[in-house]
């Protein structure tokens, strides 16, 4: 049995006082059996860390860079990640991959680094709004997972995916379960014929995930979880959703 995991994408939101009522609203509100973590912006890496210590919610970053070290203003290595305790990076959201043009062989080599310092990488993969109405939703979300298939070869297992549609992000217009199941079932599908671990993996649904839908989506048999962005950044809203997980 797969244990369900809600993750907290802040994206570029808060200060150190919201943080910090964030913080102390999730501390008041759980625990939860599901897992849970935050992904916060790098520079409230280590004040989310203290606030979150002692408690079951665990901490991670929206990005890290592909390489180990050296001359890469403003980027953020995944040995910085690890030496802050991050158990998580997101690696290739849609935002980035739109807005900072990653393709798909960056976000591998992302998944990779973080890996090798032992940050699970929570890869994203997803369709625009265009690219479902042309049909081509399965063709692109498992060319997506397929660079990292190829790169990180016998560790696939251990990343977390999450499936976000990018018409579903921020728009209040949610995949239905039955489509959100569709596409992690093709998903795991490709999983399995990559490791042996392919049952065991998370792969979480993300895309206006809200206290009123996610009990539902998270029902689904593929979708192990949800990646949380709006509703992330209330703390009742996300303790209602990671309930829902449990
Ligand atoms: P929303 O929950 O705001 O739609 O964002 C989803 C997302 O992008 C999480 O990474």
């Amino acid at each position: 049995m797969r244990k369900k995991l809600v993750v907290g994408n802040w994206k570029m939101h808060g200060n150190r006082a919201s943080n910090a009522l964030l913080l102390a609203g999730l501390k008041e509100l759980g625990p939860w059996s599901a897992q849970v973590a935050v992904c916060v912006p790098f520079p409230y890496i280590t004040e989310t860390a203290l606030a979150l210590t002692g408690q079951q919610v665990q901490y991670g970053a929206q990005d890290c860079s592909a390489h180990e070290q050296g001359a890469y203003t403003g980027e953020v290595s995944s040995a910085m990640l690890a030496d802050l305790g991050c158990r998580y990076a997101i690696v290739g959201h849609s935002e980035r991959r739109a807005y900072h043009r990653e393709g798909d062989q960056l976000v591998a080599d992302k998944a990779k680094a973080a890996l090798a310092h032992g940050v699970t990488p929570i890869v994203c993969v997803g369709e625009t709004l265009e690219e479902r109405e042309a049909g081509r939703t399965e063709e692109v979300v498992k060319r997506q997972l397929a660079a990292v298939v190829h790169t990180l070869t016998h560790c696939i297992g251990e990343i977390v995916v999450a499936y976000e549609p990018v018409w579903a992000i921020g728009t209040g217009r949610t995949a239905t379960p039955e489509q959100a199941q569709a596409v992690h079932a093709l998903l795991r599908q490709q999983l399995r014929a990559a490791t042996q671990k392919a049952e065991q993996m998370q792969i979480l649904y993300g895309g206006s995930v809200k206290p009123d839908n996610a009990a539902e989506l998270f029902r689904q048999p593929d979708i192990d979880g949800g990646l949380i962005g709006g509703a992330s950044l209330k703390a009742a809203d996300f303790a209602a959703i990671c309930r829902a997980a449990g």
